[in-house]
Parts: structure tokens; sequence; C-alpha cells
């Protein structure tokens, strides 16, 4: 399928996003020398935006020109971090007026992605903007809108799509290893409220946006985004419906988004997407496995192991006798084959198991002076953000949503 078609006609399509060589060079692209440093400005310079800086700052080349928030303690952290003062700015728009900015960074809580997002690559920069990339469906057609038309490169915050262990694993289930793949499940399971330390009360739903449905559509956007991404990535296409359901269950303590969330994505040929949030019990962590008919893969945030079926013959003799622990009994009540697998699996092997936020980054400034376009682009973004929407629609709406038309662009 062509980028036009995706972008124009449906829904699916997601593979063929991957990969479509150089950015038409616009005005106002980053036009300096590789020799020069890449000057940055970040907006919402927060707990994700300051790591963001953390890592930018390891990349050679790249230097932090100015910060824009609206919470002031943010400037004296981003300084600490620099070790050098940096101009600040209240207000986006100053940022983005500012002439001395080569790139954009924006990891603001996602109410405000579309807007700002939208603004920056229409100012002519290239923007670095942090997951879920929209707030609302119409929110991420925008950011699309304003990618192909300002023609500028715009990488999405899905760090994992960088992670070499993911790219390889993925790899290998996209050349058959582990058969006919018909099932994704992701877990993001964590043991604490979520809730954040606020200094001063009036700042509660700045400080604990997530908490809040003005602000955040929670769990299932906050960890199930990556997750998404990752099943689309898996499965080449956006889910064709959805339906979810979450409660509050442990944390009764006036928040509003939930603290434990479940969703169904479905795929074509009935292959589905199983999410699965948290927050009282981690054993689990997180953790996403890849189901397919000759194998499985589990992919963390540091590696990827693949393991493959048993010999499931056992299953056809269902009428025939099995002595187990003394007792003769059928098949059907053996035990043998229905034991969780504990063996060691086989490590996916890659050079680098770096953090993959580091890798996203450098990939970020490489890609930009190299007018390349990125692997986690708009498309990429579209196809989270659109199946984060419409699976938080459904659940707060307790009722099945399929895509279709909701989900084009
Ligand atoms: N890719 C990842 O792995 C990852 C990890 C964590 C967070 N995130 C994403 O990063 C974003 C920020 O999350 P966070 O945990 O850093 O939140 P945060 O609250 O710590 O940081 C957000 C910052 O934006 C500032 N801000 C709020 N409104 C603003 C406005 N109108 N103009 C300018 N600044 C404003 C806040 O004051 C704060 O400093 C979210 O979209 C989140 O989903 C991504």
């Amino acid at each position: 399928m062509k980028r036009r078609d995706f972008l124009q006609t449906t829904s699916t399509g997601i593979a063929a996003s991957i990969g479509y060589g150089l950015l038409k060079p616009a005005a106002g692209a980053f036009a300096q020398s590789a020799a020069a440093p890449m000057r940055l400005g970040v907006i919402g310079p927060g707990s994700r935006g300051q790591e963001l800086i953390r890592q930018f700052m390891r990349v050679p080349g790249v230097d932090i020109t100015a910060v824009c928030d609206i919470y002031e303690p943010r400037f004296a952290q981003t300084e600490q971090l620099l070790g050098h003062t940096v101009a600040h700015h209240h207000d986006y728009r100053e940022l983005i007026d500012r002439k001395d900015i080569d790139a954009i960074v924006i990891a603001t809580p996602p109410k405000f992605h579309g807007k700002y997002v939208s603004a920056a690559l229409r100012s002519g920069r290239p923007v670095y903007g942090e997951k879920v990339m929209g707030f609302s469906v119409q929110d991420s057609r925008d950011i699309v809108a304003a990618a192909r038309e300002s023609k500028q490169h715009y990488q999405v915050g899905h760090e994992y799509r960088y992670a070499p262990w993911f790219i390889e694993a993925i790899r290998r289930v996209h050349a058959g290893e582990i058969g006919k793949v018909t099932h994704v499940y992701g877990y993001w399971h964590r043991n604490n409220d979520w809730r954040r330390p606020v200094p001063n009360p009036k700042d509660e739903r700045l400080i604990n946006w997530r908490l809040y449905k003005e602000s955040s559509m929670g769990l299932l956007a906050e960890l199930g985004s990556h997750m998404v991404d990752t099943a689309n990535w898996v499965f080449g296409s956006m889910p064709e419906s959805v339906f979810a359901s979450g409660s509050i269950v442990e944390f009764h303590d006036g928040r509003e988004t939930d603290d434990n969330v479940q969703a169904i994505y479905s795929y074509s040929e009935g292959r589905r997407f199983i999410f699965s949030a948290l927050a009282n019990n981690a054993i689990l962590g997180n953790q996403l496995w890849i189901y397919g008919d000759k194998g499985s893969v589990q992919l963390t945030i540091e590696d990827a192991i693949f393991f493959y079926e048993k010999d499931s013959s056992a299953h056809l003799a269902a009428k025939s006798p099995v002595v187990e622990k003394g007792m003769t009994t059928g098949a059907s009540y053996s035990t043998k084959n229905e034991m969780p697998y504990r063996g060691e699996g086989e490590k996916v092997k890659v050079d680098n198991y770096e953090d993959a936020t580091l890798t996203a980054c450098r990939s970020f400034i490489t890609d930009v002076r190299a007018n390349k376009r990125p692997f986690a682009d708009e498309l990429v973004g579209y196809g989270a953000a659109v199946a984060i929407t419409l699976g938080y629609q459904a659940k707060e709406e307790e009722r099945l949503i399929r895509f279709g038309d909701n989900a084009k662009v």
C-alpha cells in the first residue's frame, strides 16, 4: 500500500509507512552543516522532557537553546541538568517564534500535543513529539496534516521502534519464525499509586494530570500506547475494532482515571491485541508477548526472548489412558502440556542494548541531518494514538467501537 493511500482512504497499512526514504527539502528545513550544533527548543521540560534533554545531551552536536514551561521550578531543574543557564519562556508561541532554534521537542501533557506540534511543524522546524501523539482523533489528524503540508520531519516518542532487540525480534517474526501470528498480549503491571507529590495544592491538576480525565486518557494511553504501537507494527496495520473496561479498585483518592484497565483490539482475520494494566500488583511487570502457532516472543524494555512450541501431539490422544503420579487417567486430564513453560528461551542477540530513548534521540538528530524520514513517523504516531483514543472512548461508553471512518485521516 502506498503512503498516499493510507493517508487518504484507510485505517490499515502502518507497516507500509516504514522507510519512505528522503523527505522533500522544505523551506526552513535544517540546513546547517553536520558540524554545526543542532539547537533544540524544549516545550514541557518536566519528567519526560528532562529525560529527553539528558539523552539529547549525550548525542554529539546538540545544544539545548531554550525551554518553555508554565511551571516555574522546571527552569531551575533544567539548568541544573545542563550545568548552565538557558533561555526560558512561559508561552509555547514565544519559543516557536525564536529564530535561533533548529528543531523542537514537545513533552507537555498530551492535551497540548495537537496544537503545539502542529504549530512547531508549520514554523518550519522538525519536531520530536512525545506520545500519545494526539488527545483526540482530530488532534492526530491535525499533526499528520501539518507534517504533510510543512514537509517537516516529525518523530513520535515511541522509542521502542528504535530498540535493536525489538527491531530484530519483529524482523524474525515477520520472516515466519514463530509461524502464524494471531495474538499479541501486553501487560504493564506496577505496584504504585501513580500519584506525584504536590508541593502546593493549587498545582494538583498540573502535576497529577494523569489522574484527571480533562488531561489524560489514563493507563490505556500512558502505558498502552507503546504496546498498541508494537501490535500495529507486528500486525502491519491498525486495529479494526476495540472494546475495553477499567475501574478504580485500589486507589480511592479522588482520582478520575482508572487504576486498572483491560482492552481487546481486533485486527483483520480475527487477530487480536490484548492489553492489561494494573497498579497494585507488579509480578508480571512490563512485558509484551507475540504468540504464533510455532512459538512466542517475549519483549521487554531490556531484551527479547524466543520460545518454541512443544510437540502438542499428546493432545490428539485424548482417549488413550495416561499414567501420571501413580494414577491411570485420560490424556485430557494430563497436566503434561498445560504447565507454563519455564525454560530459558533464546535471547535475541544484538550489538546494542542501550536505553531505547537514547537510540531514538540519536536517530532523530541523524535523520534530520540526513533529511531522512524517521521510522516512528506521523503515521506510526497516528496508528497508536487513534487506537488509544477509540479504545478510551470504548471504555468510557462501555461499547465496542469499530474503527472504519473513525480512523481515517
Ligand atoms: N516515551 C515515553 O516513554 C514517555 C515516558 C513518560 C512520559 N511520556 C510522555 O511525555 C509527556 C509528559 O509526561 P511527563 O511525565 O513528563 O509529565 P510532566 O508533568 O512531568 O511534564 C510535563 C511538563 O509540561 C509542562 N506543561 C504543562 N502544560 C504546559 C503548557 N501549556 N505549556 C508548556 N508547558 C506545559 C508541565 O509544567 C510539566 O513541566 C506525556 O505526553 C507522556 O505521555 C513519554
